[in-house]
């Protein structure tokens, strides 16, 4: 994907606030600290336009991100921080069950999971969430730089056999930190474009 222009359009907490522009939408899901924000900016060739930090619980808003004038990227807030209070948790989840049912331009949720570790329960219900909002969902696996070429399989499939992928499911292998996965992931999300019938601008990447 050749990325023309993107830039950060609001961080949002409540319908009113999301971008009335109608544009089809990518969004990112996953616990604190599986590496959305990260991820948005592997994607984009940027380095600091979505906020990352090693504090987990950092995004605590939907932060929608405008690319080549034609898609939004969407940072959802990360669930799973033990530090968070009930309120908040709550909170947390009617934000993503009003996102997730009133928005009907988002075409895909990619949903993150840290390919180093199990899925956790509440990795499982959001995929299973996704997927009953009527999403296929794209899973990508994150931080594949830390662990040896030799364990990807093994992790890879202990996610597909948690989450109870299909054979046809898709999970993509990525790395934020040395950009592996980068071109396999955006095809995956070219394709979502496409069999939504959406006219996106998929260029061959021509940066390295
Ligand atoms: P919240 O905003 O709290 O929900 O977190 P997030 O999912 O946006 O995670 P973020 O992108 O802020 O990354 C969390 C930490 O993981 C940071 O210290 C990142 O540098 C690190 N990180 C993210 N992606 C990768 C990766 O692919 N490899 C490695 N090694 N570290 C990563
Ligand atoms: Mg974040």
């Amino acid at each position: 994907m050749k990325i023309r222009s993107c830039k950060f359009i609001i961080s949002a907490v409540s319908p009113k606030q999301y971008p009335q522009d109608e544009m089809p939408e990518i969004a990112l899901a996953g616990r604190s600290n599986v590496g959305k924000s990260s991820l948005i900016n592997m994607l984009l060739n940027r380095k600091k336009l979505a906020r990352t930090s090693s504090t987990p619980g950092k995004t605590q808003t939907i932060n929608f991100y405008k690319i080549n004038e034609e898609y939004h990227l969407v940072d959802l807030p990360g669930y799973g921080y033990a530090r968070v209070s009930k309120s908040s948790k709550e909170a947390w989840g009617k934000m993503m069950e009003k996102y997730l049912t009133t928005r009907d331009n988002i075409v895909e949720v990619v949903q993150l999971i840290d390919i180093r570790h199990k899925p956790t329960q509440q990795d499982i219900q959001m995929y299973n969430w996704i997927r009953h909002y009527g999403f296929k969902g794209i899973v990508a696996a994150t931080k594949l730089d830390k662990i040896k070429k030799s364990q990807r399989q093994k992790h890879i499939s202990q996610i597909r056999k948690t989450l109870e992928m299909e054979r046809e499911d898709i999970l993509v292998p990525v790395s934020s930190i040395n950009r592996e996965g980068k071109e396999a992931l955006w095809e995956v999300i070219g394709n979502a474009f496409i069999q939504k019938g959406y006219q996106i601008t998929i260029e061959e990447a021509s940066e390295i």
